[in-house]
């Protein structure tokens, strides 16, 4: 593809319609292992139409970016992450765990193909997305015999990256994402197709995003649909950050944890705890809680800025992106672009791209 073809392709890419020019592809079968990884051009598929990823949905996926570094290499973040919960995905699943480093050696190669399309810009990247589902032919109620792990990879602004407009939010209050003993720590297709009709509702009020309730009582904040939250107490000088900790239900989100730890260095504590609708309502109200974010790989750091529920609606601070939300924002950017130090040994530079 020339120079000039791509730039053109780049310069809308939405999210996921401008994939790169290469795949790598790995099968995993039960006689064999894991075996015939290899790069080869993006192309359609062939599926047989009694696939079991497709009629039961043993399937995983995760996203994770690649960034260009100020120095001109190709930084990674924490893929080392997303392979482990990759592997905790597929273990729930009843399905094979591909090693952390072939996970990686993969992400090198497709990007090693396909250095072209990391943009340059700040506020674009490329988005990662591996998946592995279950590409037997047999449609017994059983787990597959074999497996197809893919890496393809896309040119993104982020969801949220330019628009850094508060988000809308809906408050679900009829539909669960997960309950105890459920799948919703792993990062399953099966998670997100139920959650559409919600999000669709959501837009029609005018919302950005739902808020998942827990299945029981309905009443404690878990996460968004592709995001965690985070609730900013106190003064910005002296912020304490809440999260809701992780239980099973909630997906443990890598950018959740880098944020934890980013926070931990700016002197802010983050209680892992949960945060109840009354008592959110209730610290706004009181002016105890000026900000709350929603966070993510695709969405980065995003201010909430209103609640809508049922009964009513209220403004978190005063709706606009407050100062702990940004300092966190940036030093999360400053790490993905390479203009901080990596003093967490987060990013993976991609050998050969200097
Ligand atoms: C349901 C859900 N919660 C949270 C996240 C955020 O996770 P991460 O920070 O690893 O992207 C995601 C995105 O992967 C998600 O799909």
């Amino acid at each position: 593809m020339t120079g000039e073809h791509r730039a053109e392709r780049m310069r809308t890419p939405g999210f996921g319609r401008v994939l790169t020019e290469h795949i790598v592809s790995i099968t995993w079968t039960a006689d064999r292992g894991w075996h015939d990884a290899v790069l080869r051009p993006y192309d359609d598929l062939r599926l047989a139409p009694a696939c079991v990823g497709l009629h039961y949905g043993q399937s995983v996926f995760e996203g994770l970016k690649a960034y260009t570094l100020a120095d001109g290499r190709v930084g990674v973040f924490r893929p080392d992450a997303a392979a482990r919960r990759m592997r905790r995905s597929a273990r729930r699943l009843a399905m094979p765990q591909l090693p952390e480093a072939v996970f990686v050696d993969a992400v090198d190669a497709l990007l090693q193909a396909d250095r072209a399309w990391v943009p340059s810009r700040r506020g674009q990247s490329l988005y990662l997305r591996p998946l592995l589902f279950a590409s037997e032919a047999d449609l017994s109620l059983r787990p597959a015999h074999e497996y197809t792990f893919l890496l393809m990879a896309f040119v993104t602004d982020g969801i949220f990256e330019h628009q850094v407009k508060p988000l809308r939010v809906w408050l679900c209050e009829d539909h669960v994402r997960a309950a105890p003993g459920g799948t919703g720590e792993a990062k399953c297709a099966g998670n997100y197709a139920p959650t559409l009709l919600s999000q669709q509702q959501a837009k029609e009020r005018g919302c950005d995003q739902v808020v998942w309730l827990d299945a029981v009582e309905r009443s404690w904040v878990e996460e968004l649909g592709g995001m965690n939250i985070f609730f900013v107490m106190g003064p910005a000088e002296t912020p304490r950050l809440v999260t809701p900790p992780l239980g099973g239900t909630i997906l443990p989100g890598v950018t959740r944890d880098s944020l934890i730890t980013l926070a931990a260095d700016m002197g802010w504590p983050t209680l892992q705890q949960p945060m109840s609708v009354a008592q959110w309502r209730a610290a706004c109200a009181g002016g105890e809680m000026l900000e709350a974010f929603a966070c993510g790989t695709a969405a980065v750091v995003t201010p909430i800025g209103t609640v809508v529920s049922t009964s009513d609606e209220w403004v978190v601070g005063g709706g606009a992106m407050g100062p702990v939300t940004r300092r966190l924002r940036d030093a999360l950017m400053n790490l993905h672009y390479g203009t901080a130090p990596d003093t967490h040994g987060w990013v993976h530079v991609v050998p050969g791209t200097g």
